[in-house]
């Protein structure tokens, strides 16, 4: 997702990440070490289930991965929120001060039912499942994370959109008074995404409110956020305040800024290189070497036929 120039990059991603990470484990170590010291048994136990690799989905999804989790510790702290700033580190330590509840969504354009949403009304009638999706993030590193959602194909079918519904976009709250990234204007905010009508309508595709069996924290999306595992994270948009159906492709914010770069399908691609790097591999966090990225990462069996016929180097 960068569109900096090589000074304005901070040393947090200079530093090759495998170090990086590998010295956050450390200093990580280092104080899971001295909390035994001082807590006890009890502390190490807390400590070891915080880590969340551990972690059983207690309601599975049919479409789960069986791959190894990766840490709770890793998937909270070492994220892409550009609303907080862009720095991995950003969202958890900026976040403290959002405002997650109460929470409703604006539902628009091309829809029989255009209302206004409370969360607790859109989660009604719904089961959250324990969806654990591969996220491959456009910067050639992966995480598997136990997500807690439910299909969007369920809200979609409650709008009632009309048949000109041909895509959908999506829209993050712009609230640059607890959102400090919003302030500094390195992104059109507020940030929008969109989906085809049949990929928003994909089973795979999911609305997640938690993570690890818990809530989402402010840094993952909270409340609501979009889960979409076959493309690349940045299409997986965060804290969603409005729905739109419409007629036309939308334009979302990394369409506008860097066109080269990020087209609207931006399906998981390892033969389709970023301007500036390959995709054909990833590194998985928590691991040291890197595995080969798969098409659709991982997921062509249930979704390449939505783009058959299509020139995926084209539509990018
Ligand atoms: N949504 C918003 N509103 N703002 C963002 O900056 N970053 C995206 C996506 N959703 C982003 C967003 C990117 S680039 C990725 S890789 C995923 O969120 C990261 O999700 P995670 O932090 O929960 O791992």
């Amino acid at each position: 997702m960068l569109i900096r120039r090589r000074s304005d990059i901070p040393s947090s991603e200079i530093t090759p990440e495998s170090a990086y990470i590998n010295r956050r484990k450390f200093l990580r170590k280092g104080s899971l070490a001295l909390a035994g010291m001082t807590l006890g048994s009890a502390g190490i136990l807390r400590a070891v289930m915080q880590d969340g690799k551990s972690w059983k989905p207690s309601n599975p999804s049919r479409y789960n991965t069986t791959e190894d989790l990766t840490s709770y510790q890793d998937a909270t702290t070492y994220n892409n929120y550009y609303e907080y700033g862009m720095d991995k580190e950003d969202p958890e330590a900026m976040s403290g001060s959002f405002k997650p509840q109460p929470w409703s969504v604006a539902v628009e354009g091309e829809v029989k039912k255009p209302a206004t949403y409370r969360l607790e009304d859109l989660l009604k009638g719904e089961t959250l499942e324990d969806r654990i999706y591969r996220l491959r993030c456009v910067e050639a590193w992966s995480m598997v994370i136990p997500w807690l959602g439910f299909p969007l194909a369920h809200l979609i079918k409650r709008f009632e959109p009309t048949s000109k519904a041909r895509f959908v976009e999506f829209t993050t709250i712009l609230r640059p008074e607890e959102m400090p990234g919003q302030q500094r204007r390195y992104l059109p905010f507020p940030y929008v995404e969109g989906l085809r009508m049949d990929e928003a309508m994909h089973p795979l595709t999911i609305l997640a409110t938690g993570l690890y069996g818990r809530s989402l924290p402010n840094q993952n999306g909270a409340p609501l956020r979009l889960v979409v595992p076959w493309k690349y994270g940045f299409k997986s948009i965060k804290s969603i305040v409005k729905i739109r159906f419409v007629q036309e492709q939308p334009t979302s914010t990394w369409m506008i800024a860097a066109p080269g770069d990020y087209g609207f399908y931006s399906n998981v691609n390892p033969d389709v290189s970023h301007t500036r790097w390959s995709q054909a591999k990833e590194r998985r966090i928590g691991d040291f070497l890197k595995r080969k990225t798969l098409p659709f990462n991982g997921y062509a069996d249930e979704v390449a036929s939505l783009y058959s016929g299509m020139d995926l180097d084209k539509n990018f």
